[in-house]
């Protein structure tokens, strides 16, 4: 055994590897050269016999030739492998393509991701907070009495540990205060939970934005003017918004907030139920008692909140006519609705 034997053979070894014509060929290659009786298994103990100067020098090119004839084997596989996959057939250019469907953005997200933006242009920015609340984020905090009927077990979903899913995004408004002093300008869009019997317009779990504004000089005519300059980004100039007088616990004055009807154009139709209005948001100016409950100054801060019903303002947009269309996950449906925000 010398260098050069050792280099011949490896020459031949690679031809003959990457002359195989079939996987069959290949094997027996392999069986030839790297086999129990292979001519390179064969010569790695008669490297003992080499005198011992010469040992390393041919115990390294003993190394390189088992290395060599390994990549040879391997490059030769994957050759085979792709032709095989190609079977020799030229390209059809006449068959037709695999449609690999594109995804497309849920109205929901695409109604949160549009209504985030025109926020954040307003300089609010966006918060988030957890489905399962407590009880005291979701009622205490925002001033809710012990009585009141949105707390009953028949309104509210509530867990075995005491913790409930909350049924608005308001007690966002209490986790961002008291986490953060004022001023504070956020939405926190979010699942709501209720004990609803699902129908044309209403879901046992939608979605709301919630608005919080707190300053040093912030009116109801702060919320007005925000919400109407809102609409008419979402749904275009000619909408008209209409706040009426409402209660909530944690809003005082409170209101509720219609949008004209987007579909009819105020005419009257099935979606706004002929009246011509859509009810869109409730809202009001932070009541005192949620300030004291979060730490806020009631004397130093005044601020408006709002909480608007994503499905209501998708209906209106998209004009879709029963809300259940929303989550019943028809593609033909929500394909429709198009890619991209
Ligand atoms: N949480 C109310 C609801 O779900 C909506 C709401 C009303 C939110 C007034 C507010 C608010 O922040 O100020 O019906």
């Amino acid at each position: 055994m010398n260098l050069g034997g050792i280099e011949r053979l490896r020459d031949r070894a690679v031809e003959e590897i990457r002359a195989a014509v079939d996987a069959a060929a290949l094997e027996s290659a392999r069986v030839k050269y790297l086999g129990r009786k292979g001519s390179v298994t064969l010569l790695m103990p008669a490297l003992k016999d080499v005198p011992p100067a010469e040992r390393p020098e041919v115990g390294r090119a003993l190394n390189a030739l088992k290395i060599a004839v390994q990549e040879a084997l391997e490059a030769r596989k994957a050759e085979l492998q792709t032709q095989s996959r190609g079977a020799g057939q030229p390209f059809d250019h006449t068959l037709p393509g695999e449609w690999r469907g594109l995804g497309t953005i849920h109205p929901i997200s695409r109604l949160i991701e549009r209504a985030s933006e025109i926020f954040r242009a307003m300089g609010f920015t966006v918060a988030d907070g957890p489905d399962i609340e407590t009880v005291r984020n979701n009622f205490d905090a925002l001033n809710t009495p012990e009585d009141h009927p949105s707390r009953d077990p028949s309104d509210t979903f509530y867990l075995e540990n005491g913790d409930l899913l909350r049924c608005q995004t308001s007690p966002v408004q209490v986790r961002y205060m008291e986490a953060h002093p004022p001023p504070a300008r956020i939405i926190a869009p979010g699942r709501c939970y209720r004990r609803d019997t699902p129908d044309a317009t209403h879901s046992a779990n939608f979605h709301q934005i919630e608005g919080l504004y707190v300053d040093q000089q912030v009116s109801l005519a702060d919320l007005k003017g925000d919400l109407t300059y809102f609409a008419r980004r979402l749904f275009g100039a000619g909408v008209a918004l209409r706040f009426r007088p409402h209660f909530f616990p944690f809003t005082e004055p409170s209101v509720e907030v219609d949008a004209s009807c987007h579909v009819c154009g105020g005419r009257g139709c099935r979606v706004c139920k002929q009246s011509g209005w859509i009810e869109i948001a409730g809202a009001g100016m932070v009541h005192p008692n949620v300030f004291r409950a979060v730490g806020y100054d009631r004397h130093e801060v005044v601020g408006y909140a709002f909480g608007m019903g994503i499905e209501r303002m998708a209906m209106i947009l998209y004009g879709v006519p029963d809300i259940r269309l929303l989550y019943e996950n028809d593609l033909r449906y929500l394909t429709q609705f198009g890619a991209g925000v």
